[in-house]
């Protein structure tokens, strides 16, 4: 086995056996933020093993756009085969590429458009019964509310009602267990036999649920206008491929997997910006009593209200996706560093969009900065939470479709009030951390 590259610095604080992987798990977006300074490729230990983080944008570049060399996602795929088996994030080269195509069709603008009447009525029946003067949790509300969405959004056919239900109830606790197992070291993952069969018990009937829905959508042959009525009927024009069965399950599987937490996380972030900086609630207010008044919320509001749109677009910066890794597929070499194959190579969007030389005053949350008139000043290769490449996000207008309804949903019928004991604290337990919590007390307004 080939030593180090002894020109790529390791991060200090490596402790024997864990290497860095308690200070990662426990404070990743502080750590991450300390690798800034230390060099372009810096070398941390995940356990025993090196992995190299990438903190300049240009070389995040040469990895995403495939100019560095191959790269693969086996240790994943291996950790979350029993819920998911062969989905785009853990497909890699020509299989991607094609996979990519596929799913593309359910996730256009005209589908987002029919999507977006579903967000918006789910939205309003949400608001409308939030009870008025107690305590609640709007970090438990947002992961209710946007699991509802994506569910509703995947599959409406009236068949497909029990499975939505098994979905709702199983996926929080699937999903859990998918983040869990994507972060454990192999050994230590193969070691938890208890968890390893009930995971693999709870994944097989999931799947076998949801792949009841699929046979009768493709029995059918309907356009229900959902998202998986997109992946039964489109055929590659130029393969002439179509999904099978089994990959329609693991993608549906994915888009919960890769959509649910994010979404909810990032809406967690909205909404606690929103209660702690009185100047941009103020500015809010004003916009959706002029575009929204006193409801209902409607999808044409997607693309109506463009203060809001700076603040979620402020948000994904602040608190954008905290990590991504890939393995290298053979040598690789980056920024000029060759790296061995079986490299694991990681980078931040967090890292990135907290960097001065990018963005002036990182630390203030400034929804001015996207002004229209102001966008131009920000690099456009600095804006990564939705990542780039291939492997760029393929869910991020249904992401931001999603945001919107939910924050005008919410500030146009209520003030809410946080808790002032409680400090909110990043939970990084996902690829973007989570609000710890939101207590909150609402007020009609
Ligand atoms: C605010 C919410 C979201 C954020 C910040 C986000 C961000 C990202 C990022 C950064 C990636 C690339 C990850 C990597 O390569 O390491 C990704 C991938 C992905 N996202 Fe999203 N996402 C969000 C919501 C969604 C939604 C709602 C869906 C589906 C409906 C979705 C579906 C996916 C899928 C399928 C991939 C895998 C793509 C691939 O590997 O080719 N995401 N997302």
């Amino acid at each position: 086995m080939r030593q180090p590259d002894p020109n790529v610095p390791t991060a200090p604080g490596r402790i024997p056996l864990l290497g860095h992987s308690v200070v990662a798990l426990r404070h990743g977006l502080d750590f991450v933020m300390s690798l800034a300074e230390i060099g372009p490729i810096v070398r941390i230990y995940l356990g025993p093993r090196p992995a190299y983080v990438l903190t300049s944008v240009d070389l995040i570049r040469e990895v995403s756009l495939g100019e560095a060399g191959e790269f693969h996602r086996e240790d994943l795929r291996e950790a979350i085969q029993d819920a998911i088996r062969d989905a785009s994030n853990v497909l890699s080269g020509k299989p991607h590429e094609l996979r990519r195509r596929m799913i593309a069709p359910a996730l256009r603008q005209p589908r987002i458009n029919a999507y977006a009447v579903v967000a918006a009525d789910l939205a309003n029946s949400w608001t409308a019964a939030l009870p008025a003067r107690q305590r609640l949790d709007l970090m438990d509300e947002a992961h209710r509310l946007v699991l509802d969405i994506i569910c509703t959004t995947l599959f409406t056919a009236e068949f497909g009602a029990d499975a939505k239900r098994e979905v709702q109830q199983n996926i929080p606790w699937l999903l859990g267990q998918v983040v869990q197992r994507a972060a454990l070291p192999r050994p230590i993952r193969r070691l938890r036999l208890f968890a390893n069969r009930r995971f693999a018990r709870k994944s097989a009937r999931l799947r076998a649920d949801i792949g009841r829905v699929v046979a009768e959508y493709r029995r059918t042959d309907r356009d229900f206008h959902d998202v998986l009525s997109a992946l039964v009927r489109h055929t590659d024009p130029e393969t002439g491929t179509r999904l099978s069965d089994a990959e329609i399950v693991d993608e549906l599987i994915l888009m919960l997997a890769a959509g649910v937490g994010s979404t909810a996380s990032i809406l967690g972030w909205v909404w606690h910006e929103i209660m702690r900086n009185p100047e941009i609630a103020a500015e809010l207010r004003r916009e959706l009593d002029d575009f929204v008044g006193a409801g209902p919320v409607q999808p044409e509001h997607v693309t109506a209200l463009p203060y809001l749109h700076q603040v979620i677009l402020e948000t994904l910066r602040f608190w954008g996706p905290w990590v991504s890794a890939q393995t290298a597929d053979g040598e690789v070499t980056i920024g000029g560093t060759t790296l061995p194959d079986g490299s694991l190579i990681v980078f931040s969007p967090y890292l990135i969009h907290h960097d001065q030389h990018y963005y002036p005053a990182p630390e203030k949350f400034d929804p001015d900065r996207w002004f229209p008139s102001r966008v131009a000043e920000i690099d456009q290769k600095a804006i990564l939470p939705f990542g780039i490449g291939a492997r760029h996000c393929p869910g991020s207008s249904f992401a931001l479709m999603t945001i919107t309804l939910a924050t005008a949903a919410l500030c146009s019928r209520w003030e809410p009030t946080p808790d002032p004991a409680y400090r909110v604290k990043p939970a990084n337990r996902d690829f973007v951390a989570a609000p710890s919590r939101l207590p909150v007390v609402l007020s009609p307004r």
